[in-house]
């Protein structure tokens, strides 16, 4: 077990009438002159930005509109925000939408009292000091931004995706209503279930296995994620199962399944490479890569792998094989991911195979030109991460 700090700041207001909060919660928090930031058009559609704007209107608080966040999102948006709200004397972000959103308002947030270039921090060459304070109306349960400390963007002139840890930039509220989530197409509602389950399979998965308690949290989280996909799927005005996937999304990465154990996150680190390389939805690529970082981090941890098999993926134990029941709890993850509609491929995820050179691209940019490893079960090299990536280019049968 590793020693643990819980911090979670962020004001969970969730259910029906939750949105009716807004203009309280940004009053509460300092809020009088308010960036509202959106994505492409759903939350406008759905009729979400207009009641913001209305309802933050009737308390008083002044509005500046930023909307057209695409999903991975850029860095030139960030600028964007950033010049807005320095011209305009906003002290408050409002993001609604979901992760690329909350992760573009975030890092508007980092840029605008920052003197240099706002890259710097993804970049490395610097780290946040003060951030604006930001709050969140979600509208797809995924990425779990609303309540992490993480901030995942993308340059697009350099074709770079990276993300910065602080908790400076944890939402001060997040507002969630299950009901807003009933327009998603399944696909997205699909691969939010995935990103939700690996933030936590991430920690599952770690070189610490020793604390029953956030096992049994995890283990319950991935159960209840795994049973609720599939009801949502077949019925999109689910509430209660909307509800529980919403819920289930925060707490997977607001570090409450991390505590006495640590961050593996090879999986995502690889898929960030694909995400950026051919602009696919990240719990996409993240079902794409899974089965084969699993196969090849297994050896020497069936015992793990046989928990999860039996607790989460409900695979009957076989007595004295242990690494068939480990096998078995990789097969049923990915027949999952099949019912689900997502793929176990990069083929599949891409239309076609990665050719050599993009591979060799992936590798040079997730090892930072071989100098970086990744992960926590198993170190993650270069070499390592060029045997996962041609693994996951296998078509499956
Ligand atoms: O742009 P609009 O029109 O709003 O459409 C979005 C977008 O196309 C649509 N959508 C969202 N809510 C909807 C809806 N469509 C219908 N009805 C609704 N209620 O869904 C699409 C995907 O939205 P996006 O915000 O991109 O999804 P997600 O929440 O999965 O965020 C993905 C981004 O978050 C990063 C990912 O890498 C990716 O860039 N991550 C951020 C993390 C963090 N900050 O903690 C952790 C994650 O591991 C992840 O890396
Ligand atoms: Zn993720």
């Amino acid at each position: 077990m590793k020693d643990f700090s819980f911090y979670t700041p962020t004001r969970v207001v969730f259910g029906r009438a939750s949105e009716e909060q807004v203009g309280s919660l940004v009053s509460w928090y300092g809020g009088h002159r308010v960036l509202v930031h959106y994505g492409g058009g759903s939350a406008v559609r759905s009729g979400l930005v207009g009641k913001m704007l209305d309802l933050l209107h009737a308390s008083g608080i002044a509005t500046v509109e930023l909307g057209g966040v695409v999903p991975n999102p850029l860095l030139s948006m960030v600028r964007r925000g950033i010049a807005l709200c320095r011209e305009q004397q906003v002290d408050f972000i409002l993001a609604v939408g979901g992760g690329s959103v909350i992760d573009s308002a975030k890092a508007i947030a980092y840029g605008v009292p920052y003197d240099g270039d706002v890259w710097d921090f993804w970049a490395g060459k610097a780290v946040p000091q003060r951030a604006l304070p930001v709050g969140c109306v979600l509208t797809i349960p995924a990425a779990g931004s609303e309540m992490s400390s993480s901030c995942v963007i993308t340059h697009d002139e350099l074709g770079l995706k990276r993300g910065v840890n602080s908790d400076l930039c944890r939402c001060r509220f997040a507002i969630m209503n299950p009901e807003r989530t009933f327009t998603l197409p399944p696909y997205q509602t699909a691969a939010g279930a995935v990103d939700i389950m690996m933030h936590t399979m991430e920690r599952y998965f770690c070189r610490y296995d020793d604390m029953a308690l956030t096992d049994a949290l995890a283990e319950g989280l991935l159960r209840t994620v795994k049973d609720s996909a599939v009801a949502v799927l077949r019925n999109p005005q689910d509430y209660v199962n909307r509800a529980q996937i919403m819920w289930a999304g925060s707490l997977a990465h607001n570090d409450l399944t991390e505590c006495g154990y640590e961050k593996d996150f090879a999986t995502h680190r690889l898929e960030h490479e694909l995400s950026t390389l051919y602009d696919v939805t990240h719990g996409a690529g993240l079902a794409a890569l899974w089965g084969s970082w699993a196969r090849h981090v297994l050896p020497g941890h069936e015992s793990r792998f046989a928990q999860f098999a039996v607790n989460v993926m409900g695979v009957t134990a076989r007595y004295g094989d242990l690494p068939g029941t480990a096998l078995r709890g990789i097969e049923a993850m990915e027949a999952f991911y099949c019912q689900l509609g997502m793929p176990t491929s990069i083929p599949e995820l891409i239309g076609r195979p990665a050719t050599p050179d993009e591979i060799a691209l992936m590798v040079e940019r997730c090892s930072r030109g071989g100098t970086m490893q990744l992960g926590s079960i198993e170190r993650i090299d270069a070499s390592a991460m060029a045997t996962i990536y041609r693994a996951a280019n296998q078509p499956r049968p």
